[in-house]
């Protein structure tokens, strides 16, 4: 009589390996430069540097911005650590713990702080309509994947967690694109401001669909491994 022995692969050994996931590491980066460059002005909390021009009569806009950027930078860097596979796996109490930190000390917090700025942006009605409806998707996606956790559907807290990190990286995703609005309007407008202001509309409108476009993809393209976690 033949014994047959069956190996069966252990848990790790169907994990992609950290090298498989290629936008772990580049994501930090661009976080890093973005952050890098955008921050430091507001650490002197002095309104002189600020790159924003507060709207007549709204004295108190400086402080909403630099509380915006503290608890987005709370939040970024929160949100690269819990999509982080390898942290997510091997540290399950950490994500949990910065999850808590995410979602109360960083995307709540920035997303109510950038609806109050983002309504009043001098960057013109649409750039406003667009971070407000931003800021509002946001909380909204955030506040979602808070409860399905709670309620411990897992598959409802992924997707939705997915989102709110499409959303987390909307300013990013807006600064990289101004090259690309100025390359669009450029050959139709003259004068400065409306330049400006016309690059500032395109690349906000831009960021705002490609993040939603981009995170319905990933979820498309990777249903199963969902529900099955
Ligand atoms: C849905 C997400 C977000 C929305 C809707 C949003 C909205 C805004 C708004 C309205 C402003 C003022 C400038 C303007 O009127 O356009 C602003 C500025 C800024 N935000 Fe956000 N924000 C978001 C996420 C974040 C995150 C996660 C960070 C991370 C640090 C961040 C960092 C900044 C910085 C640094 C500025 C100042 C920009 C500059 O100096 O050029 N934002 N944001």
């Amino acid at each position: 009589m033949t014994v047959r022995t069956e190996i069966r692969p252990g848990p790790d050994a169907t994990k992609p390996k950290w090298w498989r996931r290629p936008w772990v590491v580049p994501l930090a980066l661009v976080v890093a430069v973005f952050l890098a460059f955008s921050v430091p002005p507001y650490l002197t909390l002095d309104p002189a540097q600020s790159r924003v021009s507060a709207p007549p009569g709204f004295t108190a806009h400086y402080w909403f911005l630099v509380a915006h950027i503290t608890f987005g930078t709370i939040a970024i860097v929160g949100v690269v650590l819990q999509i982080w596979p390898w942290l997510r796996q091997k540290h399950p109490v950490a994500h949990r713990r910065i999850g808590r930190v995410y979602v109360f000390g960083g995307a709540l917090p920035a997303a109510v702080m950038a609806a109050t700025i983002g309504a009043v942006s001098p960057f013109g009605p649409v750039v406003a309509a667009i971070d407000v409806v931003a800021a509002l998707l946001w909380l909204g996606f955030t506040v979602a994947g808070w409860r399905a956790i709670r309620q411990r559907r897992y598959a409802d807290h992924r997707k939705w967690m997915i989102r709110s990190f499409a959303m987390t990286m909307h300013t990013l995703m807006t600064r990289a694109l101004s090259p690309l609005g100025f390359l669009v309007v450029m050959p139709r407008v003259e004068a400065k401001t409306e330049l400006i202001l016309s690059a500032a509309t395109v690349s906000g409108v831009l960021s705002l669909l490609a993040l939603l476009l981009l995170s319905q993809w990933w979820l498309d393209r990777k249903p199963k491994r969902a529900s099955a976690r």
